[in-house]
């Protein structure tokens, strides 16, 4: 529906029509996909300060806290995403971006600690750089909905390390490249790779989202999980994580990443203190 209309018909700002009254103004000429974004918007801007009553003081401070998760938003650090996510967003526009055929793995929230140009790595090598965890085994096959493997398949792998923290949350303190790396399988589809065993950790909580959680009594906790990007030819790119059964936080966590069927085994193996976890990727195809 276009909600666009000439200004001089509607007349003054009124409060009880100030969303049309706004949209109205809007040009006739413009892009018809941000019309609808826009008049959508303010009309849900609109409704919610009108429904909740809002206050001048809860105003201002929304404007400081927006403002300040602006400031703190840098390519190292990226507030605005960590508030999509924990505010359940980012895995809404996931879901409607990623509907995947019966079948194929689920997708789930990318994160901010994703490097591009991650060393590619020998099949089977180790990815943590640091010395610290339970080493683990990850393996598993990518396959197509047919179940037959891809070749090819470049997987992309992220985790953080021991004590909860990405390489690149500590510069200086863990090496560049500490729990990552890219593995290109072979005509068998087969992917190994060693790393540690995954620890839950918070997420950023020192800024203006950390305080918004302590604020509405919220967790700031994500699961144990490892992160995989894969891309092959013909396929469409998959982003989603593996969790680990038993971990505390699977059903509260903080960015509301969990699907069930991203629910990996994770089991003991080979020496004390090692483990295993097996999963298998199927990609679907770009239609
Ligand atoms: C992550 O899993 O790396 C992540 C996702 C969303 C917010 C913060 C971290
Ligand atoms: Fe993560």
């Amino acid at each position: 529906m276009d909600t666009r209309n000439s200004s001089d018909s509607i007349g003054y700002y009124t409060p009880d029509r100030s969303a049309e009254v706004v949209n109205a103004r809007m040009g006739k000429a413009i892009n018809p996909r941000l019309a609808l974004l826009m008049a959508s918007l303010v009309g849900h801007l609109h409704g919610f300060a009108r429904e909740v009553g809002l206050t001048q003081d809860e105003w201002d401070v929304a404007i400081e806290f927006l403002t300040e998760v602006g400031q703190m938003s840098s390519p190292q650090r990226q507030e605005f995403i960590l508030l999509s996510d924990t505010l359940g967003l980012s895995m809404l526009v996931d879901a409607i971006n990623n509907h995947r055929p019966a079948g194929a793995t689920e997708t789930t929230v990318f994160g901010p600690f994703h490097i591009e140009c991650a060393p590619v790595l020998e099949m089977g090598s180790n990815i943590c750089l640091d010395g610290k965890g339970d080493p683990c085994l990850f393996e598993g096959h990518v396959l197509s909905i047919d179940g037959s493997p891809i070749a090819d398949a470049h997987i992309d792998v992220w985790s953080d390390n021991a004590d909860g923290y990405y390489d690149v949350q500590q510069p200086g303190i863990q090496p560049k490249w500490n729990n990552r790396g890219v593995f290109v399988t072979g005509p068998d589809g087969k992917y190994s790779f060693k790393g540690i065993r995954p620890v839950p950790y918070p997420v950023p909580e020192d800024g203006p989202v950390g305080r918004m959680l302590a604020a509405i009594g919220r967790d700031p906790y994500r699961p144990a999980h490892m992160h995989f990007m894969i891309r092959a030819s013909g396929f469409q790119k998959l982003i989603t994580h593996t969790f680990f059964s038993g971990d505390p936080y699977l059903k509260s966590d903080t960015v509301f990443g969990v699907k069930k069927s991203l629910v990996a085994t994770l089991e003991p193996a080979g020496r004390r203190g090692e483990w295993r976890s097996a999963f298998d990727f199927i990609l679907a195809p770009i239609v």
